[in-house]
């Protein structure tokens, strides 16, 4: 099929179209984040605005030059939750709009089963990734461990109690005094930084679990800063690399320590996938590699395919179809927070 697919759940306003799950003829992706660069994190309101400016001409950029009109398109795939109420509204109530007026399918999709359909995008020339695969999503939102046994099928092995990854990245560039977001910012600045010169605890290591926990970390920053009297504005660049390569690394570690645990209690596991926007960090790409042993170790091919983007959404709905047929034409309701297991069957 050829699936064009809107993604709107944050600050993003995505529209791709993609074939067989795997070919991707257009991303386009508008992105807001630059506004919110002072503010340190997104407004809600201020970015489903920024949704209802981006949509059409960012679905028109998506169709101009790949299809000469929407007769070339066999359906339509939206984002339907979890994330922003007001910008997910403004994705699923134009998706709802083509689907009628184009007479096309509709595919509501969870925001999560994007991301865990992420790595298969642009693989159409490279060998196919095998299952079962241990699946680490970690973003902005959310940062969960999967074990699944096909596209849709698995189950949820571990989640966070707390902040998000990716939040911890964006919180924690917040009291270095780096922009949003945190984690591109941290990886500059912490590039050749010392990652043991400022010591950070390993979060739930006296538990027998899978699930993770960013808050201690944070918290770790900010008596480290206190304690170091470490001003952003006076700090030696030494310094600030120093301590944003420790938190980098201590963000990574507890990652990748999870990892290694579900290798071993899952034998069974025939490759290791890193999705989300914090798998775009280059230092948690080197220690999920070391992490996964002797595992084939995937990351979304391109950048842009780690953050938010269509793709990834139009991927999880050609695989939706394919494992259960109709069922992925069924009505659905656009919810700010959809279940974490419901991305999964
Ligand atoms: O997947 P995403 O675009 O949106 C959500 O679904 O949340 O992820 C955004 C998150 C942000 O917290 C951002 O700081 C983090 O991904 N991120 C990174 C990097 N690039 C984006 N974290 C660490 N290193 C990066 N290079
Ligand atoms: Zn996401």
């Amino acid at each position: 099929m050829r699936i064009l697919a809107i993604e709107s759940s944050c600050d993003e306003t995505s529209v791709s179209i993609v074939e067989h799950g795997t070919i991707v003829r257009s991303n386009v992706i508008a992105s807001s984040r630059a506004a919110f660069e002072k503010t340190g994190g997104v407004i809600p309101e201020d970015a489903a605005r920024r949704q209802v400016e981006c949509i059409l001409p960012v679905i028109h950029q998506s169709m101009d030059g790949i299809v000469a009109s929407h007769e070339e398109i066999d359906a339509i795939a939206v984002t339907k939750g979890p994330g922003l109420l007001g910008s997910l509204l403004v994705g699923t109530v134009t998706a709802r709009a083509l689907a009628q007026i184009w007479n096309k399918p509709l595919i509501g999709v969870h925001h999560t089963l994007g991301h865990l359909s992420s790595t298969w995008l642009g693989t159409e020339n490279t060998d196919t990734p095998i299952f079962p695969i241990l699946t680490l999503s970690a973003s902005g939102g959310h940062t969960d461990l999967w074990l699944r046994t096909s596209h849709t099928r698995g189950k949820l092995l571990g989640r966070t109690r707390d902040d998000a990854a990716g939040e911890a990245f964006d919180k924690g560039a917040s009291m270095l005094g780096l922009p949003y977001p945190g984690g591109p910012a941290i990886g500059k600045t912490a590039t050749d930084g010392d990652v043991n010169r400022y010591p950070f605890p390993s979060p739930l290591q006296k538990e027998h679990t899978l699930d993770f926990s960013f808050s201690g970390l944070k918290t770790a920053l900010r008596y480290t800063i206190r304690d170091t009297a470490f001003d952003p504005l006076t700090a030696s660049p030494n310094d600030l690399r120093d301590l944003a390569a420790s938190f980098e690394h201590a963000i990574c570690r507890h990652l990748c320590t999870r990892i290694t645990q579900a290798i071993e209690e899952h034998p069974e596991i025939r490759e290791v996938h890193v999705v989300g926007g914090v798998s775009a960090n280059t230092r948690l790409r080197a220690m999920a590699r070391e992490a996964a042993k002797d595992r084939t170790v995937r990351f979304p091919l391109a950048i842009s395919y780690c953050t938010d983007n269509a793709a990834m959404i139009a991927s999880a709905a050609q695989f939706t179809v394919d494992e259960h047929g109709d069922v992925a034409f069924d009505a659905f309701e656009t919810t700010a927070s959809l279940p974490l297991e419901s991305a999964i069957h």
